[in-house]
């Protein structure tokens, strides 16, 4: 993803795909049911999400969700909360659904929908909690401006962020740490606590889901960091970001699955 091209976010439709047959996941995530919310639709739940849910509860946001056991899990945990998951492919938007589906969840959907531009899905201080599991990491040094933890992205959380929000981020990538804290620094958040091992040290919240990319970590003995942020009530109002750049978006390679 270039700089400055983060808030451009336009939804892929069924029928401006080349070769649906590459990817049936592009109709089939848009025909899947409720608990999928397609980028075209998401926009118009900005401020009413409550709506969706049929209640006021806090609301969650997870970050890429990938295969959904931690939105699924922690929908479970606190059935208290409207939980929202954000994740950009289509197969993994599936997947996500199948597990609400299956654990009969109603206070969770999952929204296909770049990570970049979540402030077109949420008011300012709307969230009660935003949970970020391992994000791509983007290691090598000429791609790391694809990644998203960064200033751009911590400048979004602050405003989407109620005061007391959590943030918190888990990664076996052990930079994005350092990354998160760094982007963080200046702006209305308390830095509660780092790990670089969660199996060895805990993590630093009591009600964790293991996801599917902390598993394949813990297979191969790499351990998990974690960070914890929460939003303080000082620095209420942070300046939107600059307006869109007209470059497309540019997704990871394997974006379509
Ligand atoms: C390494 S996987 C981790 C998946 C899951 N959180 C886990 O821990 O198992 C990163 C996920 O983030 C998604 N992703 C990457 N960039 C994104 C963005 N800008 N907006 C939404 N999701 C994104 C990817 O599609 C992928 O599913």
């Amino acid at each position: 993803m270039r700089p400055g091209n983060h808030k451009r976010f336009v939804d892929v439709m069924p029928d401006e795909v080349a070769r649906p047959g590459i990817n049936p996941y592009v109709l089939a995530h848009r025909e899947f049911g409720e608990e999928i919310v397609p980028g075209s639709e998401a926009p118009a739940f900005l401020g009413r999400w409550h709506e969706l849910f049929g209640r006021e509860a806090p609301l969650h946001l997870e970050v890429g969700s990938g295969n959904g056991f931690y939105l699924s899990g922690m929908a479970e945990k606190h059935p208290e909360c409207n939980w929202v998951g954000v994740e950009l492919r289509f197969k993994r938007v599936v997947l996500v659904a199948k597990k609400l589906r299956m654990a009969g969840q109603t206070n969770a959907r999952i929204v296909r929908f770049d990570a970049r531009a979540l402030d077109k899905l949420f008011l300012p201080h709307s969230l009660a909690g935003i949970h970020v599991n391992h994000p791509d990491p983007w290691e090598r040094e000429s791609k790391r401006h694809h990644r998203l933890i960064d200033r751009e992205f911590a400048e979004l959380c602050t405003r989407l962020a109620a005061p007391g929000a959590e943030l918190r981020l888990k990664t076996d990538f052990g930079p994005h740490i350092k990354a998160l804290v760094k982007a963080c620094e200046g702006l209305p958040w308390e830095l509660v606590g780092t790990r670089t091992d969660v199996d060895a040290q805990g993590v630093l919240w009591d009600d964790d889901v293991v996801t599917n990319y902390q598993r394949k970590a813990r297979e191969r003995g790499a351990p998990v960091h974690a960070v914890l942020l929460r939003r303080t009530a000082s620095g209420m109002s942070i300046p939107s970001a600059a307006p869109p750049d007209p470059q497309p978006l540019e997704q990871p390679s394997s974006s379509s699955d």
